[in-house]
């Protein structure tokens, strides 16, 4: 007879000076370091049981503090501490905690989120759909949408209703509107006088929407109330799969666009939004995190003469490959469809549109990309008690 489950087996503890150091029955050892040990314990003296968040005097506590016992079952790993920097009941952390936050690089890169870019093929709007009344009803259905949002960074709900303003509903459904100098949400529809180039029926090519903005709103909702027009069809591309892709054919050309800051700007009659960033975001391992890519909202480029010819070449090279139909994945908006989209990640694009054909009315808004990360990690939590460690 086998026990379903196989007791947890003890890593191999050592505490030496200034750390504990665990093999783990992969074999690989991990130093925690005292101070990390005693700063992060989650007794009702160092953490508010509440509020769960620190409450021990870190300042009173000696960066050279080393614990008084280090003890280790199955359940996890034991300290005890001098009581005279700062009270403590006493510090108990379960493996598979003490697991998730070892510390090592190779550990910190393997629990890092990996984005998949997608290529045209790979997407398609049918299997990143739910319905409207589903994921405003059940969250099982919302959690299914974000994971869309999270993971392909394109999500569609069908079946809107088009009678109203229905976009800051989804948005508040997800989490908070995020308003922007558009307002709190803003309509897409050619117009007289437009303050926006998505106002008029031009073309729009492959862009991030806000790039003059410091902070580039997270992820853009657009619902389409009404679309008969001949044209305006809608284009997606993953700007990280386009970044990488540059980064296989021409490093050098990457290399610019990932350190150089260039200037955007939009100027209307009530704004004047002004920004440095480069065209391609990069972390602290070099991983694509998202572009600032739009062409109409670029400039006045302000950088050496002698850069110049490099920086536009390099930009006409993440354009093209962006342009590529391999890369695209296209579809019309139909009435009652919102896509939701990150907007860090996604270039999105419309061909020209004929006004005189008909009439098209896109409502959109914002909603932050933390916020809308929260909300699906706070449904996927199904009330399991956070507070574990
Ligand atoms: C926008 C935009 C696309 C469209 O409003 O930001 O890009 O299809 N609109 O009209
Ligand atoms: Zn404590
Ligand atoms: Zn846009």
């Amino acid at each position: 007879m086998g026990c379903e489950h196989a007791p947890p087996r003890v890593p191999g503890v050592e505490a030496r000076t200034d750390d504990v150091q665990v093999t783990w029955p992969d074999g690989h050892a991990g130093r925690f370091p005292y101070f990390w040990l005693r700063e992060n314990c989650p007794c009702q003296q160092c953490t508010h049981p509440e509020a769960w968040e620190r409450i021990v005097d870190f300042m009173a506590l000696p960066l050279t503090v080393k614990p008084d016992s280090v003890d280790a079952d199955r359940a996890g790993l034991h300290l005890t501490w001098p009581s005279h920097d700062a009270p403590c009941d006493g510090t108990h952390y379960s493996w598979e905690w003490l697991d998730d936050h070892r510390l090592e690089r190779h550990a910190r890169l393997a629990r890092k989120r990996r984005i998949r870019g997608w290529t045209g093929s790979m997407v398609d709007k049918d299997s990143l759909a739910v319905s409207h009344d589903a994921m405003m009803a059940r969250d099982d259905d919302l959690e299914r949408l974000l994971r869309h949002v999270d993971s392909t960074g394109v999500g569609f709900v069908v079946g809107v209703p088009t009678d109203r303003l229905a976009v800051t509903e989804i948005a508040q459904r997800i989490a908070f509107v995020e308003e922007s100098h558009f307002g709190r949400h803003f309509d897409v529809l050619s117009k007289v006088d437009p303050e926006n180039l998505a106002y008029t029926p031009n073309a729009l090519q492959p862009h991030n929407d806000l790039p003059s903005r410091q902070h580039l709103p997270g992820v853009q909702l657009l619902h389409c109330r009404r679309n008969d027009v001949a044209g305006g069809d809608s284009v997606f591309v993953d700007g990280i799969a386009v970044a990488c892709r540059l980064r296989e054919q021409n490093p050098a050309a990457f290399d610019l666009l990932s350190s150089l800051s260039v200037m955007f700007r939009s100027v209307a009659a009530d704004w004047e939004i002004a920004n440095r960033a480069p065209i391609i975001a990069v972390d602290e391992d070099g991983d694509v995190v998202g572009t600032r890519v739009h062409p109409a909202l670029l400039g006045p480029v302000d950088i050496e003469p002698d850069e110049q010819p490099a920086f536009y070449r390099a930009h006409r090279e993440l354009l093209s490959i962006a342009l590529e139909p391999e890369m695209q994945f296209s579809f019309r908006f139909e009435e009652g469809d919102c896509v939701i989209f990150d907007n860090a990640r996604i270039l999105h694009a419309r061909t020209a549109f004929d006004s005189t054909t008909g009439y098209r009315h896109l409502q959109g808004c914002y909603v932050g990309r933390d916020d809308l990360r929260s909300r699906l990690m706070v449904l996927r939590r199904r009330g399991a008690d956070y507070r574990i460690r």
